[in-house]
Formats: C-alpha cells, structure tokens, sequence
C-alpha cells in the first residue's frame, strides 16, 4: 500500500467515524438521552487509539523473497524491509569492526551505544531479516538498494547517490560522507511473517 494510501484510508475512517458520531447524539438528542450515555461516546473519540494506529504500521513479509528489499512508509519515512541470502549474511557478518565508519549499534531496540556487530543490527534468530529506516545519514535522501541503479554500490547494501554514501547490506555506513549507519527504528516480529514497526 502506498503512502498516499494509507493517508486516504486513515482520513476516510476517520470522518465515517465522525459522521457515525455525529449521527448517534443526534438520535440520543431525540429520544432524551442523558449525559451518562455520552461520556463513554466521548471516550471512544479520544485520539489515542487512531494516534496509536498511525505510529506503528505492521508489514507482511512472507512475499518477499531472499535478496528482495521492500519499501514501506512509517510515521512519513520510508522504511526498508531486507531478506537476505545466506552469502549475504556470511559476508556482512566477516566484517571486521575495525573497517566500519561508525562503529555504533545505531539500534533502537538495544543500548544504542553497543557495537555495530551483524548480531546487533537484526533481532535475535532472525539474520535474514534488516529493517532500517530508509533515509541516508548525511543529508537525508533515500538510497537504493540492491535490486535498483547502482545494485546497492560496493557493498551490494544500498548506495545513495546524492554524494556517493556506500553501505553494507546491514546498513552500515562504508564509504562516503554519510556520518552514521542508517537508523534501527523499534520494530518487532509478530510472527514469522509479520513485523509491526514502531
Ligand atoms: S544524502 Fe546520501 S550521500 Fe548525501
């Protein structure tokens, strides 16, 4: 689903339910009813639920093959959902830290100041998974990946060619003006075919 649809979708509910409400006092109004009958109406708009909704976005993921990067957009950025290959896992994981630009986890889901280690850019028991927010660490543009121009540069991760910020397949900055690897958003599985970001 695009952004632009899920915009529309989140908007459209929104004012269904409003019209819903507005609707509901309008018959309540008729037949007399009282005050204790619209305060839990009034309860049920109070914006947590739809802004809970809009801050975490769950992702199916059992269609995306080994080597396949998808695209999804979360809270506006885009987010990178990544399978990797068995080869790519072994090469990302033979990288020493001595060769990383910045040697920081850059995770949200553990102490951000670990190390970037292969183990600590994945969850636990799921290497062939990286999901990473999708905005380049130096300016903010969106790198491509390994299925688009520039076969996701010299690491085979993602390339931006804003300035030419080459990273690995676990989104570890390798080469260019990028500062810093790209972010870990909170994320979590589901189940094995389901993970809910944010
Ligand atoms: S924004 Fe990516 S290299 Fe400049």
């Amino acid at each position: 689903m695009s952004a632009t649809d899920e915009v529309i979708s989140s908007s459209g509910e929104e004012e269904g339910t409003r019209r819903d409400f507005i609707h509901l006092l309008a018959g309540m109004t008729a037949v007399g009813a009282g005050a204790a009958v619209v305060v839990p109406l009034v309860d049920q708009m109070n914006p947590a639920a739809s802004v809970m909704a809009m801050a975490t976005k769950e992702v199916a993921i059992d269609a995306i093959e080994p080597g396949q990067v998808i695209k999804v957009v979360w809270q506006g950025k885009p987010v990178f959902v990544r399978r990797r290959t068995p080869e790519e896992i072994e090469q990302a994981a033979a990288m020493p830290l001595s060769s990383l630009k910045d040697p920081i986890a850059r995770n949200e889901n553990i102490d951000d100041k670990e190390p970037a280690t292969a183990e600590n850019r994945v969850m636990p028991g799921k290497e062939e998974w990286v999901v990473v927010v999708g905005i380049c660490t130096h300016l903010g543009c969106v790198p491509l990946g390994p299925n688009e121009t520039g076969a996701g540069g010299e690491w085979k991760g993602w390339f931006c060619p804003c300035h030419g910020s080459h990273y690995d397949n676990l989104g570890r900055i390798m080469k260019g003006p990028a500062p810093q690897n790209l972010l870990i958003m909170p994320y979590e599985f589901l189940s094995d075919t389901m993970i809910k970001i944010g």
